[in-house]
């Protein structure tokens, strides 16, 4: 495993590359979970060098923090990061709306994007009971809303960064400008952002921004949520409530450009004896700008697999060959 700082100051938050992504062991969005599995899971990928783990209340209305909370119970606290958010509120009608959704069991949700300051803190006591620990490592909005400043958010964090609660402010989905603001109030060290083979827009300016800025960038569903690992063709049966059935890049059309680009690059996978969700999570963690690669994963074997995928090499002829080939992909959004 590679280990890499958020930022070039010597007390930094350093995290594992692969850093395990606990959304789909919450199973909201994702048809369900196997709390079992989803500790298993993590327990394996800590054996194979994940220390980082990254959750937010909302993955399944807490039970993704119970379940990172279950899996860490045994480990030195000081050998794991935790990551965790606020600002999506289930429990509450305020700030702005986000969704409609199911829970675990079915019944109606509806999200709220919300970071006023009493929210925030709350949040935070709620987030440490459930996870059982006395800090976060990183603490990040997960969405921007905009019913609340910026301002008044963020000094709700330092307030939690003073009192020894949280470690380091980080964001998730901002933009230059947001972060611009957000970073006038708090030391912001990160952003958390949707990046991957087919989803490249931060390369335009957030990239550019945290690079000259030295924040680090943490890049979500670097797999496409299990499409790049090249097992979802058309006619994928999806359990009930899962998100992924209705994504643009699980649409037939796009569905078989994906697989027939998949197709190109498996070579160089096969040619390491590598998986193309290996050689997909590689190739992220190589881009410029991409510090941490947050890789979802619902079961033990996964999590192993994805660990391992910093233990192949890619040669610069062999990013050049990929990026030739997703040159010519042209994808409906
Ligand atoms: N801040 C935000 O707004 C935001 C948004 C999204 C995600 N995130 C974070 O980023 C993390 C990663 O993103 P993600 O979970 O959305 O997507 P991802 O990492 O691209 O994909 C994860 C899914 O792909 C499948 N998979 C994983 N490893 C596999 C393997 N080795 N072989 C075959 N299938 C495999 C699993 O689902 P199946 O087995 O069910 O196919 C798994 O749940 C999340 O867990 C979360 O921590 C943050």
């Amino acid at each position: 495993m590679l280990y890499r700082k958020l930022s070039n100051k010597s007390d930094s938050l350093e995290l594992s590359v692969i850093t395990y992504g606990a959304f789909a062991a919450g199973g909201w969005m994702w048809g369900g979970t196997e709390r079992k599995e989803a500790v298993e899971s993590i327990l394996k990928s800590y054996d194979a060098g994940v220390t980082s783990i990254d959750t937010a209340p909302v993955y399944g209305q807490g039970l993704s923090e119970e379940i990172v909370g279950e899996a860490i119970r045994d480990i030195p606290r000081d050998k794991v990061q935790i990551l965790t958010k606020y600002g999506m509120r289930w429990d509450l009608k305020k700030g702005d709306f986000a969704m409609h959704s199911k829970d675990n069991d079915n019944n109606d949700l509806e999200i709220y994007k919300y970071a006023g300051k009493e929210s925030v803190i709350k949040e935070c006591e709620d987030s440490l009971r459930r996870l059982k620990v006395d800090y976060i490592d990183l603490y990040q909005i997960h969405w921007p809303e905009s019913t609340t400043p910026i301002q008044e958010t963020m000094e709700a964090v330092d307030q939690l960064i003073q009192q020894g609660k949280v470690r380091f402010a980080g964001v998730c989905n901002y933009n230059v400008e947001q972060l611009k603001e957000a970073s006038k109030y708090v030391d912001i060290v990160s952003d958390q952002v949707a990046y991957s083979m087919l989803r490249k827009d931060i390369e335009a300016d957030t990239i550019p921004y945290c690079l000259e800025t030295k924040k680090g960038i943490l890049a979500y569903s670097p797999m496409e949520r299990g499409l790049l690992t090249g097992k979802i063709k058309a006619g994928h049966q999806f359990e009930q409530n899962d998100h992924r059935a209705k994504l643009p890049f699980y649409q037939e059309g796009n569905l078989q450009k994906i697989n027939a680009f998949l197709d190109k690059i498996r070579p160089i996978a096969e040619e390491k004896n590598a998986s193309l969700g290996q050689l997909v999570l590689r190739w992220t963690a190589e881009q410029p700008g991409i510090t941490i690669v947050l890789a979802g994963a619902r079961n033990a074997s996964q999590a192993v697999q994805n660990a391992e995928a910093m233990n192949i090499d890619l040669s610069a002829d062999e990013l050049a060959t990929i990026d030739g080939h997703l040159n010519e992909l042209s994808l409906t959004r």
